[in-house]
């Protein structure tokens, strides 16, 4: 899932402008990072460091990486380099071990384990042949088999060579330079105006010029997009973290959301409801917590009678059947998910109708959908998200509202502010709990997509082992885990009587049981008057406790091991 940036350039730069734009895709990979400005190669491990290295350049590329082949090591970061050719590379190439052996066979000698570096070999082989390099890379979209957004530079040509197949590749038009970036965002700072690399094509760029090509070769001729995706300033604040900065922003972005779907986005909601009405089946896609944000929505929209599922995206061929009568929801906040997107792919295939609901504007789930609704969340920098399914929730709510759900949505703002004052409690808590290893987290009804969430944010960020599950299924099984001391946090909306028999159930086998529930009697109460209020704001209480988790044992809160805020390989 790494994070790729190439410039092209009149005017001569140092290392700081690629890799602080690079900074800005450290969302997408941080175990090791690399820069080659036709000079100099530094590949490093752990996060970018920006630095200026006071070599004045007009060319250079980039990347941050998430490794998928080849540990995280130094000589496995990229660029990867082969006679005269450097490439940077965001994707998975799946022949590459026959390539590799092909190319070994003709002398080729890889200096990583990666599946990237054959890239590098693929295009030596062809410049050593003086073959041209736009018949080079016509030939790289034949030959390669996988995903990649790819960025190759050679020794001594001033131009800068990219192409790409399902990894994410933005080129962004300023003055007198083009910027080549994984996303917008990395750019939007310098210029409005983007293109939008589609799958198999690839691109020839100076400085000025910008020149595209099918897979076939054929000249594509592409018009830039003018976008409006505000820079908001990459800055903390006085936080600590940007997560507990972004928890912070919930009732803001909220609001915001809520007179956006009333006024700007009204039409396109209206649309998406009609769709809804119309279709036989709506079937709800996404990953991780935008498939919690899913599984509320499609709960909301069962409630009201519509037949609604939510399916993990990895998983859609094998547990659903979709047609022309259904209309499939992929619900992302990068709108980049290569999982999401092969969902989105097989139903389109099948003749469903796609709509979508993200955060990030012009992505590739938003380019996919034949109707997109923004959630309005502003940019999420920390891995565990956090507002952004505050909103994904708040859209889901709205749907049911539209439904016939009567809820509060107009007051979600404000009672989220309310809630945000229960963090000196879970702080405490945190403090008392931190030192466990299990810990469970029990939902029914609305209460259950809450319960999974939950667990997901303490996994990602304190590295405790959370379960969240059913109330009711407990007694199959895990209860069997619970023993003196195990913490276990019950969602329990307005005393649900269910809920109270299962916190029952492991306090007799002497669990630490938590009640996050909606009552006076209730601890650690939120100000709800309905299920549906209840589930998005005992999320919150989640993503608090879980902040304050990980900041009690010391942990990266926004950069956690192994994890990539966007996932863009299968
Ligand atoms: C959230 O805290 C996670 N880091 C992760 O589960 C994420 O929600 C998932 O990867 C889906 O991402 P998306 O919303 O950008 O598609
Ligand atoms: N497959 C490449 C590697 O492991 C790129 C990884 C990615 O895009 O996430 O280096």
């Amino acid at each position: 899932m790494c994070g790729i940036i190439g410039i092209v350039s009149k005017e001569p730069f140092t290392s700081k402008e690629p890799l602080s734009r690079l900074k800005k895709l450290e969302y997408r990979g941080y175990d090791s990072w690399g820069y080659w400005n036709g000079k100099q190669l530094t590949k490093k491990m752990g996060k970018i460091v920006v630095y200026d290295d006071g070599t004045d350049v007009n060319l250079a590329i980039c990347h941050t990486r998430w490794a998928t082949h080849g540990g995280v090591t130094e000589w496995n970061a990229h660029p990867h380099r082969a006679g005269k050719v450097t490439i940077v590379h965001n994707g998975i190439i799946e022949n590459y071990a026959e390539l590799r052996e092909e190319l070994k066979k003709k002398g080729a000698t890889f200096a990583s384990e990666t599946d990237s570096e054959v890239i590098a070999h693929l295009v030596e082989q062809g410049v050593n042949e003086k073959r041209g390099m736009e018949t080079i890379l016509k030939g790289l979209l034949a030959t390669l088999k996988g995903t990649f957004a790819t960025l190759i530079m050679v020794d001594g040509d001033d131009k800068l060579y990219a192409a790409k197949r399902d990894s994410p590749l933005a080129l962004g038009i300023c003055k007198s330079r083009m910027i080549l970036a994984s996303d917008i965002y990395a750019f939007s700072d310098a210029t409005d105006k983007a293109i939008f690399f589609e799958n198999d094509e690839y691109a020839v760029l100076t400085a000025d010029s910008y020149a595209f090509f099918g897979a076939d070769g054929q000249p594509i001729k592409k018009t830039p997009k003018t976008f409006a995706w505000t820079t908001v300033a990459e800055s903390k604040d006085s936080y600590d973290h940007f997560m507990r900065k972004e928890i912070d922003e919930e009732p803001v972005v909220c609001q915001r959301l809520i007179v956006s779907l009333q006024g700007e986005q009204h039409d396109k909601f209206e649309q998406l409801v009609g769709l809804i009405r119309k279709a036989k089946k709506t079937v709800f896609t996404a990953a991780g917590t935008a498939y919690h944000a899913s599984l509320l929505g499609a709960s909301f929209l069962h409630q009201q009678g519509i037949n609604a599922q939510a399916i993990i995206a990895s998983e859609f061929e094998n547990f659903i059947t979709v047609d022309r009568e259904t209309v499939v929801i992929a619900v992302s906040q990068s709108g980049e998910t290569m999982d999401v997107i092969e969902a989105v792919k097989y139903s389109k295939e099948k003749g469903a109708t796609i709509a979508s609901i993200v955060n990030v504007p012009y992505s590739t789930i938003e380019r996919m959908s034949s109707l997109s609704l923004q959630i309005l969340a502003g940019p999420e920098v920390a891995v565990a998200s956090t507002k952004a399914f505050t909103n994904q929730s708040t859209v889901m709510l709205a749907l049911a509202q539209a439904f016939g759900y009567a809820n509060g949505l107009e007051q979600l703002p404000e009672k989220l502010t309310e809630t945000l004052q229960l963090e000196p409690k879970l702080e405490r808590l945190a403090k008392e709990l931190h030192h466990h290893r299990d810990l469970y987290v029990l939902g029914r009804k609305l209460g259950y997509p809450v319960s999974r969430e939950i667990a997901l944010k303490i996994k990602e960020i304190s590295y405790i082992h959370a379960e969240g599950m059913m109330g009711g299924e407990l007694k199959h099984g895990t209860i069997a885990l619970i023993e003196e001391g195990t913490p276990v946090v019950s969602l329990v909306y307005d005393d649900d009587p269910k809920m109270r028999s299962s916190t029952q159930e492991v306090k007799a086998r002497g669990a630490h049981a938590v009640v996050i529930g909606s009552t006076e009697h209730d601890e650690l109460r939120v100000p709800a008057e309905s299920e549906a209020e209840f589930a998005i704001l005992a999320s919150t209480v989640g993503q608090l406790f879980a902040y304050h988790l990980a900041k009690e044992r010391g942990l990266p809160i926004d950069k956690p091991r192994n994890l990539a805020k966007s996932c863009t390989v299968l």
